[in-house]
């Protein structure tokens, strides 16, 4: 017997101004393998993520889309929420930062660390916009390379030359959101102490954790102690964690105008998911959280934040009486075909893109598998290369176990499998190899896991071209042998799948189905079915080579019209959307029953609009072109029907009246016009 082990796993926050790409898949698919294997070996073992809101490039976003930063969050979580579910990333809860259990959280934190003496203020020099009135962070600076002299270079690095520099010594600096010459203006900072920190990072960067079922595990990898290390002995810089309004974010307690630094609350944010999940669960949060606590917590993230995971977050948890990770678990990055992810060579897929051209998910779950393992190393995913390792491996070795036993048995023996099996030698090897793959899924060595998993389906292989099931059944009084042969085969496609499970959990699940054995678990590669099963239906189509080009096709064109920023004649196209999405819109001619201008604004029109079915109160701002807005009673009009209602400072509006406009609505606003016969109500398609 194992001892039941109590786990917490987390893939870090995304952020909520971008969309989900392959680099994060690669991630959570890492990390749900990981807790699915836990939860196969029946550990209590839960799984949160949320996303990352808060900071400037949010608060940006959201006012260039004319939202709240809170709708624009809302939107984005839901949409990111989306795409990790198409991948069947299974976590426990799914939250934001922008929570009151996260605001709870980070305030106590800090006034614990503040009364640990590790807050501190100091005075500090920044660029800030005179036009928009706020501080900017150095990504919103912009001007030319005191080196290499490139213009339009951000204020942190130079992309032509590579220097890295303080947006200070930028040679006629501007701001990237206003176009204005930045100041430097003198504002007052909270920092976290961390240099005082340093005796004890030293120690828990190079420490390790005795599990309860008493193995040990170092918190970190060999490749990041290293880096640690380098970092500790160049010495430990106080971290600034305030930031000025306008911020979005969490204003820190008895400082006015002082917002939490985004970086600060991100961490937090593990926290307040799991918190949020507890409640409505039932589950004793304070046993995970409590110093001296006996679960565990893991934290995957990828290379590039380290630091914020290896220091800064252990430092934050030491000093405000918290327990500290068991483990950070570091991965590398995604390349495609040998380089960088590239919007140009539409090698940037989105999530979105990849399940919208008809991709099956538990492809890129098992090639990612059969290329992870511990190290901070990066991944390619090399197209032709995953064209052939999932059509060779997926179809070609495993799935084809189950296509050629399971007609046999339908067909010939009723769907009964065989109670007499002499010739287990197969079986025994397969379920012999239990240990060894589940170690290898421990220690996230999933490559090797899938290597082995392979060999195995190779050897169930070699045992069908051995005793050829199609002769047998052809050759009289081979009855008996062609029910056991087919029956061990049919053990064996159930023992790999159980070991593919954590990686393939929508095949698993129809493999369940097809062989009558309802939630198989690691245990069960122990086990061999003797009932009935189910006839086979067809598990995992190959991949046709025509859907890659597709998929980087689609993302190719998606991303030409999305930065298109050359100046232009004419508007610049949207990205390019599917069928889908434009059935996602639902537009219907409406009569307009009323219509008034709004009291105390000079843009806006409320319209009482009839849909034919129900009424509906829409504010609109196109006064300016419509000063005598009674006239427009009777008319009919078209309307965004599944517009979310809009909270505006006069009420409520409840969908959008379409409008013809130019660049600007300088040129003026126009109303589509619908030709007679048309009623209120029909859809517009
Ligand atoms: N919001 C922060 C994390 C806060 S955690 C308290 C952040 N967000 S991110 O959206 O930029 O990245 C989220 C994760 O995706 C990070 O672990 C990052 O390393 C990972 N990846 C982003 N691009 C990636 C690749 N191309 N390849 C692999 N992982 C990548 O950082
Ligand atoms: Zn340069």
């Amino acid at each position: 017997m194992t001892t039941q082990r109590k786990i917490l796993v987390t893939s870090a926050l995304p952020y909520a101004n971008g969309d989900i790409h392959l680099g994060h898949m690669v991630e959570h698919i890492q990390t749900d393998i990981w807790v699915r294997f836990q939860k196969l070996n029946n550990h209590q073992c839960y799984y949160v993520c949320a996303d990352d809101t808060h900071g400037t490039p949010v608060m940006l976003a959201a006012q260039k889309q004319g939202l709240t930063p809170e709708e624009l969050i809302t939107q984005v979580q839901a949409s990111h929420l989306a795409d990790f579910k198409g991948f069947l990333i299974e976590y426990d809860h799914y939250y934001t930062t922008h929570s009151e259990e996260n605001r709870q959280f980070s305030e106590e934190i800090y006034k614990t660390l503040k009364a640990n003496n590790k807050i501190t203020t100091k005075t500090i020099k920044q660029l800030f916009d005179p036009e928009k009135n706020m501080f900017l962070p150095d990504r919103f600076v912009k001007g030319e390379c005191p080196k290499c002299h490139a213009k339009d270079q951000y204020g942190d690095n130079c992309e032509v030359c590579g220097t890295t520099y303080s947006p200070t010594e930028l040679i006629n600096p501007f701001s990237a959101i206003s176009g204005a010459t930045p100041v430097l203006k003198e504002s007052e900072h909270y920092f976290f102490k961390l240099g005082d920190c340093t005796e004890f990072l030293t120690a828990w960067t190079n420490g390790s954790t005795t599990l309860s079922n008493g193995q040990t595990q170092p918190h970190l990898q060999p490749e990041a102690l290293n880096k640690m290390n380098e970092w500790l002995e160049g010495g430990l810089q106080d971290w600034d964690i305030s930031r000025d309004a306008p911020y979005f974010g969490f204003e820190i307690p008895d400082a006015p105008g002082k917002y939490f630094y985004v970086w600060l609350d991100a961490p937090i944010g593990y926290m307040a998911a799991f918190k949020n999940f507890c409640t409505r669960n039932n589950i004793d949060f304070d046993e995970f959280f409590k110093v001296d606590s006996t679960t565990e917590m893991y934290h995957f993230i990828g290379k590039d934040i380290l630091y914020f995971h290896a220091l800064f977050w252990p430092a934050t948890l030491k000093f405000a009486n918290l327990r500290t990770p068991t483990a950070v678990f570091a991965h590398g990055f995604l390349t495609v075909d040998g380089h960088k992810m590239s919007k140009s060579r539409g090698t940037f897929v989105t999530a979105k893109s990849y399940l919208e051209c008809g991709l099956n998910p538990e492809w890129l779950r098992y090639y990612l598998a059969a290329k992870l393992n511990s190290k901070i190393e990066d991944i390619d995913l090399n197209l032709e290369d995953f064209i052939s390792r999932v059509n060779s491996d997926l179809i070609g070795k495993y799935i084809n176990i189950a296509a050629r036993a399971a007609g046999f048995i339908t067909k010939r023996f009723n769907g009964q499998l065989s109670t007499r099996l002499h010739d287990t030698a197969l079986l025994h090897n397969l379920s012999a190899a239990s240990d060894t793959i589940a170690q290898a899924y421990q220690s996230r060595e999933y490559g090797k896991a899938m290597r082995d998993i392979m060999a195995l389906a190779d050897q169930v292989n070699i045992f069908v071209d051995a005793n050829k099931p199609w002769e047998l059944a052809k050759q009289e009084g081979q009855e008996e042998r062609l029910h056991e042969v087919c029956s061990i085969l049919i053990n064996a496609f159930k023992i790999l799948t159980v070991y593919l499970k954590p990686v393939l959990p929508q095949v698993a699940k129809q493999v369940e189905q097809f062989l009558n054995c309802q939630n198989l678990t690691w245990a069960d590669a122990q086990t061999y079915l003797y009932g009935q099963i189910n006839p086979y239906t067809h598990l995992m189509q190959r991949i046709d080579p025509q859907l890659i080009e597709q998929l980087i096709e689609c993302n190719k064109q998606s991303i030409q019209t999305q930065t298109n920023t050359e100046p232009t004649d004419h508007e610049p196209l949207a990205p390019i959307i599917t069928i889908n999405d434009f059935a996602k819109l639902d537009l219907r001619i409406g009569t307009v029953l009323n219509c008034q201008p709004v009291e105390g604004s000079h843009k806006l029109l409320q319209f009482t609009v009839d849909l034919g079915f129900e009424q509906r109160t829409i504010f609109s701002g196109i006064k300016s072109a419509y000063p005598e807005p009674e006239k427009l009673i009777g008319r009919q009009v078209v309307v965004v029907a599944n517009l979310a209602p809009r909270k505006m400072r006069f009420g409520v509006s409840e969908g959008m009246i379409v409008c013809a406009s130019g660049q600007d609505d300088s040129e003026g606003l126009f109303l589509l016009d619908v030709d007679s016969g048309a009623k209120a109500g029909m859809r517009i398609s």
